[in-house]
């Protein structure tokens, strides 16, 4: 059986790694990996296939930048000639980036099946690309993955019942397998005490896009960093807009970093206090490293941990008196399944060949 699998953009490259784990024990299964090239900065692309083991992409399609139109556009085209080329029976797509969609309604429309992993996740604002994304994938799915019990009650209740299957995210799966190699030590170097410093990301649109908010959620970060020191790891769009928006004066508490790859980032979170970020994968690592987050969204498609109290939902008003609030406590363990989605996946998957 040929499967192809389609990644871009840097939680997709965490995920694929453990899948195509899994996949590669299977005889008779053929895996194609398909980078559009959404993400090409080395920290944020190339260093993932080779801290996580996995072989190089067979195609690289350099798409990147530009409007999300263009963008989507462009790899349909290209996926689609690709599909045509290589005649996959399936193809797997990953969460809810612009490669996702491009992937799946290349697939789609070719009559292709297609396996989405990390289906059923919805959140407000509806109108975030994310929420488009993965709305529409779902919606043209033969497979539907969920990796939470939420997103098994989201289909449901959209009458979504056919393909469905809880597996568990495979997040915590590459988490579980990884975590000896974490980089223990990083936040030595950066100069920083165990459980003293906070660790940060932020990249969504309706955080950095906007001048206003942008400058609103820095006062309310600057305010912490004053009290707790805080490592910002600045994604290439976040670093755009500070520049343009001339707010480089807002992060001089901070230690400011560049992305760094997976394993630094899990070796720094397991030694820090807290975390905050708008990052949907980051808001799960920080749980499975029994940290809390302090998540900059208005809603989050891993509500679970919310409700849990374990991650609050901030903005740049209430930022500093959630982090003054923030308790240590126990974990509600296991949300995400076992460790074993990925296989429950491929398992799936193979008894279909
Ligand atoms: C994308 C995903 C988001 C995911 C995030 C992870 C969509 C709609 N969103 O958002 O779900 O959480 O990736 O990081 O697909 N850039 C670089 N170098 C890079 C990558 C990007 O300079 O290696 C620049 C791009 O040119 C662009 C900006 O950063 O101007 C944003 O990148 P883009 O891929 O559009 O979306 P993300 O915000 O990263």
């Amino acid at each position: 059986m040929k499967i192809m699998s389609i990644v871009g953009a840097r939680p997709q490259f965490v995920k694929e790694a453990i899948v195509q784990h899994e996949l590669n024990k299977v005889e008779g299964i053929n895996e194609i990996v398909v980078h559009t090239g959404q993400h090409y900065d080395e920290n944020m692309s190339g260093s993932f296939f080779e801290t996580l083991s996995m072989r190089k992409p067979d195609y690289n399609l350099g798409l990147s930048g530009g409007s999300h139109g263009k963008m989507t556009g462009e790899m349909l085209i290209a996926v689609e000639e690709l599909m045509i080329k290589e005649s996959p029976e399936l193809v797997i797509l990953y969460g809810d980036t612009n490669s996702t969609l491009a992937g799946a309604l290349a697939a789609a429309k070719l009559k292709i099946e297609v396996a989405h992993i990390e289906a059923g996740l919805r959140q407000h604002p509806k109108d975030m690309p994310e929420e488009i994304n993965r709305v529409l994938t779902d919606r043209i799915s033969k497979y539907l993955f969920v990796p939470s019990e939420w997103g098994m009650r989201n289909l449901e209740a959209e009458g979504i019942r056919e393909g469905v299957h809880f597996t568990g995210d495979v997040m915590y799966d590459i988490f579980l397998k990884m975590k000896p190699t974490f980089d223990e030590n990083y936040h030595l170097e950066l100069g920083l005490e165990s459980g003293k410093y906070i660790v940060m990301t932020m990249h969504r649109d309706f955080n950095v896009d906007d001048a206003e908010i942008l400058t609103e959620i820095l006062k309310g970060v600057g305010r912490i960093a004053k009290e707790m020191p805080i490592v910002f790891t600045i994604h290439p769009r976040t670093k755009a807009r500070i520049e343009e928006f001339k707010l480089n004066s807002m992060l001089k508490d901070m230690i400011v970093i560049p992305p760094i790859d997976y394993l630094k980032l899990m070796g720094l979170t397991q030694h820090a206090y807290a975390a905050i970020t708008d990052s949907g994968g980051y808001q799960k690592e920080t749980y499975f490293s029994g940290k809390k987050a302090l998540v900059l969204m208005p809603d989050t498609s891993w509500i679970e941990l919310v409700n849990e109290g374990i991650n609050v939902l901030v903005n740049g008003d209430d930022i500093y008196d959630a982090f003054k609030g923030l308790k240590t406590g126990d974990f509600k363990e296991n949300i995400y399944g076992s460790g074993d989605a990925a296989k429950r996946i491929v398992d799936i998957i193979s008894k279909n060949i």
